[in-house]
């Protein structure tokens, strides 16, 4: 029998990361017009819960179909991957993960599992609980942020890297190629890549996943003011914000915002900031882009990743795809 060692944990943010990421943020997107503030503020335990309500909504379909394809397809990446090390970047509990846990192992082929979290006590916990249910696994958690941290990737073996749940949606082009190029070149040639993406639709279904009848989404995004509101000692008033969510055809993605119903000053003590809110002004929360095959092939071509397999559900409605890092020197 293979010797496994106690899983591990290794903490690569310091105590105010959070602390100090959110007040650059502040100062960066809520500092300048037009206003915006990234998303990973979105996530606090509140906003989390929100999240996973919204996960359960019947108009919020990607969670149910990215589960569906890996049910029905784990065996082939298990395969086609032939990877003995799992990465999971932005793991949270690893819940969907499980299947592809399932898979690699009912194979023999796995020995190493990586998740990667910005939350500590959720990677603890998923940890504790992995090492547990797969015994021949070393589990080797980073608590990290993955768009800085992927230098710290342990080597060895064939690697697979999760990025599922569509979280690639969140970043704006030019911070998708950054940060793809970024993973290619902590990669070697032979590991892979497994994305999980939202495809483009009709705007009447991507409008009610982003704008439920229950109003689940709008208290999640507006959750985000109140977050600032905490952190920062700050006074947004959030019942004179309306929640604004739209498709934007041509930029093929949703953009979520908070418009001002009237003017407001708002003092952000903690980022030593204060602001004016004109009647009508919005405020940028999150954008969620929507993916087509091709493209999605393109991006990650221009990095060095070549697309192996795609595999989608019965309505074309979701993608996971199976990329490989090439031999290829590549340019940027
Ligand atoms: C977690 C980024 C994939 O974009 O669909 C859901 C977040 N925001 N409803 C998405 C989200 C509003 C979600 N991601």
């Amino acid at each position: 029998m293979r010797s496994v060692r106690e899983p591990v944990v290794e903490v690569l943010l310091d105590s105010d990361w959070a602390a100090s990421g959110l007040v650059q943020d502040v100062r960066r997107g809520l500092g300048a017009v037009p206003r915006s503030l990234p998303p990973k503020w979105l996530y606090d335990d509140r906003g989390s819960a929100l999240f996973d309500e919204i996960t359960r909504l019947p108009e919020y379909y990607p969670t149910e179909r990215e589960r569906t394809i890996l049910r029905d397809h784990a065996a082939d990446i298990a395969r086609t991957s032939g990877a003995t090390t799992i990465v999971e970047l932005g793991s949270g509990t690893s819940d969907k993960t499980r299947t592809l846990l399932d898979a690699f192992t009912a194979t023999g082929q796995l020995r190493t599992f990586v998740p990667v979290d910005v939350s500590e006590a959720t990677l603890r916990e998923a940890t504790a609980q992995i090492s547990t249910r797969y015994p021949g696994v070393q589990v080797e958690a980073l608590v990290g942020d993955f768009t800085l941290h992927l230098g710290h990737l342990p080597r060895g073996g064939r690697r697979m890297v999760a990025f599922l749940g569509g979280t690639i949606g969140n970043l704006y082009v030019e911070e998708r190629a950054a940060f793809l190029g970024a993973l290619a070149d902590s990669l070697e040639p032979g590991d892979s890549l497994l994305l999980g993406t939202d495809l483009v639709k009709s705007a009447d279904r991507l409008i009610a996943a982003y704008d439920d009848s229950h109003g689940v989404t709008a208290e999640f995004v507006a959750n985000s003011l109140r977050v600032v509101n905490r952190e920062l000692g700050a006074d947004f008033n959030l019942g004179a914000f309306s929640y604004v969510p739209f498709w934007d055809p041509h930029e093929e993605r949703m953009d979520l915002r908070l418009r001002a119903e009237m003017p407001q000053h708002v003092s952000i003590p903690g980022a030593s900031l204060e602001i004016d809110l004109a009647a009508g002004e919005e405020i940028r929360i999150e954008i969620s882009s929507k993916f087509r095959p091709e493209g999605i092939r393109s991006e990650l071509a221009a990095v060095g990743f070549r697309v192996v397999e795609t595999w989608t559900d019965d309505a074309d409605d979701y993608a996971l795809t199976l990329a490989i890092r090439e031999h290829l020197p590549h340019q940027r």
